[in-house]
């Protein structure tokens, strides 16, 4: 396994440009499946994640060509409404293939997802809400069986604004005979681009994006041709290491609107962060100079679960104390420990961080077990003193695209090596 070599201290000059959102392209990938012809999708990311969804649609038999920013799916030869438990355990997204399988083959065989390092994250509401449209679910030997001839439109209350969640009932209510409306979805930017594409594939969604979708059932789908919007976590991620190491970055290609809630906080903490033709760019002073600013986690758009890492590395280093709460995952400061061996003073109660800004950080070999987690340590060791190892580069291979290859030409010095065997 890869891993990354951080040499830290120096700050970034230069641009650096965000690749296509992962969780866009995971559920635009599945809703391949929703019709049979060639479907073209632009933009997709060059990552672990996306293979796998390659993979997965392909053990269903599906033809996919991944030339990664070009991905095409044709779901017309898919004979297996399956998802396997080796695909699933690698990513949990792959739950995604639930809606699509069941609205438009009548069946689908789903291995439950488990735990995972940052929490339990059940999928109760992605079965309450099938089941509310009429299939019938069992649960056999750690598999969702879920069956229904022709699923039906229905009113479903969702209890927590779940992603995925909401994603695999508007694929599933695409196809359904007659109207659904989902109460309490998820508004991310993410929700509202899968809406977006299911309506050019034919579909009738309303009000993606926003906390109730309304869904009006169609026949059939058709395929599209769609380019997929910008990561904001990925972005997100290049603007804060900006904060962090200091120095002047534009980041180009996000949507600023998507990175509001992390803009924010950091332009609390002391960054200048500016709207520019073509992205966002980021001076600031450095880590130290900054000053601490409080974060709590919440569904969009409050401020990201999937920013806490990062934006807590950052928070490392500025003056004063910062009060971090996680309010999504019950899990999600594996990032703590690691943070402290290179020298940072966090202490964790429950789902609050109290981070006590220090004078700096000192590199170490450190280790992740999740993919936000991992972007943080970068950060760290791009601000430590001396070289920090960045062990288990898997994690960020998930949804980094190449970091070290758009980190370097800012000036920081990365590199990624093979581990010995
Ligand atoms: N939840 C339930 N029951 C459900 C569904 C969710 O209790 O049926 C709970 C979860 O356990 C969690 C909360 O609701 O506590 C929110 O989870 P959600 O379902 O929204 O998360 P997800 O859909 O599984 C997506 C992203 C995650 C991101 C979260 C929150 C994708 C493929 N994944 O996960 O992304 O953290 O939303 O924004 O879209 C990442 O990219 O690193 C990542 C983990």
């Amino acid at each position: 396994m890869d891993n990354l070599v951080i040499e830290g201290g120096v700050p970034l000059h230069g641009t650096i440009r965000v690749s296509g959102a992962k969780n866009a392209a995971l559920p635009i990938l599945s809703a391949a499946l929703l019709t049979d012809g060639a479907c073209t999708f632009r933009n997709v990311p060059k990552l672990r994640d996306i293979d796998t969804m390659a993979a997965l649609l392909r053990f269903m038999g599906c033809e996919t060509d991944v030339a990664a920013p070009v991905v095409q799916v044709r779901a017309g030869s898919m004979r297996r409404a399956e998802a396997p438990y080796e695909l699933v355990k690698q990513m949990r997204a792959s739950v995604l293939a639930l809606g699509p399988l069941v609205a438009r083959h009548g069946r689908a065989k789903v291995s439950l997802p488990g735990g995972c390092a940052i929490g339990a994250r059940p999928i109760d509401q992605h079965l309450k809400g099938l089941e509310a449209m009429g299939a019938t679910i069992r649960l056999e030997h750690g598999y969702v069986h879920a069956e229904c001839a022709r699923l039906r439109g229905a009113t479903i209350h969702l209890d927590m604004a779940t992603v995925t969640g909401t994603e695999n009932l508007m694929m599933a209510a695409a196809l359904a005979k007659g109207h659904t409306q989902l109460i309490g979805a998820a508004r991310e930017p993410e929700v509202e681009e899968l809406g977006r594409v299911l309506n050019k594939m034919g579909a009738r969604v309303d009000g993606a994006g926003t906390d109730v979708i309304h869904i009006e059932g169609v026949d059939t789908l058709h395929p599209v041709d769609h380019a997929i919007i910008p990561d904001r976590i990925e972005a997100g991620t290049f603007m804060v290491a900006a904060a962090a190491a200091g120095g002047d970055v534009l980041v180009e290609g996000v949507v600023p609107e998507h990175v509001d809630p992390t803009s924010a906080k950091m332009r609390a903490a002391g960054v200048e962060v500016t709207r520019e033709e073509g992205g966002m760019r980021v001076r600031s002073p450095g880590g130290r100079a900054l000053r601490a600013v409080d974060i709590t986690t919440a569904p969009h758009p409050g401020f990201p679960t999937d920013m806490q890492a990062q934006f807590m590395a950052l928070m490392t280093l500025a003056q004063g104390a910062s009060v971090v709460t996680e309010s999504v995952f019950e899990n999600r400061f594996m990032h703590v420990p690691e943070l402290n061996r290179m020298g940072a003073n966090i202490e964790v109660r429950g789902r609050v961080a109290i981070v006590n800004g220090v004078d700096g950080l000192s590199s170490a070999a450190v280790m992740a077990t999740d993919l936000r987690a991992s972007a943080c340590l970068v950060i760290a060791g791009l601000v430590a003193t001396g070289q920090t190892e960045v062990l288990r580069v898997y994690h960020l291979d998930r949804g980094y695209e190449a970091i070290e290859a758009k980190l370097a030409p800012l000036g920081a010095r990365i590199r990624r090596v093979r581990a010995a065997t």
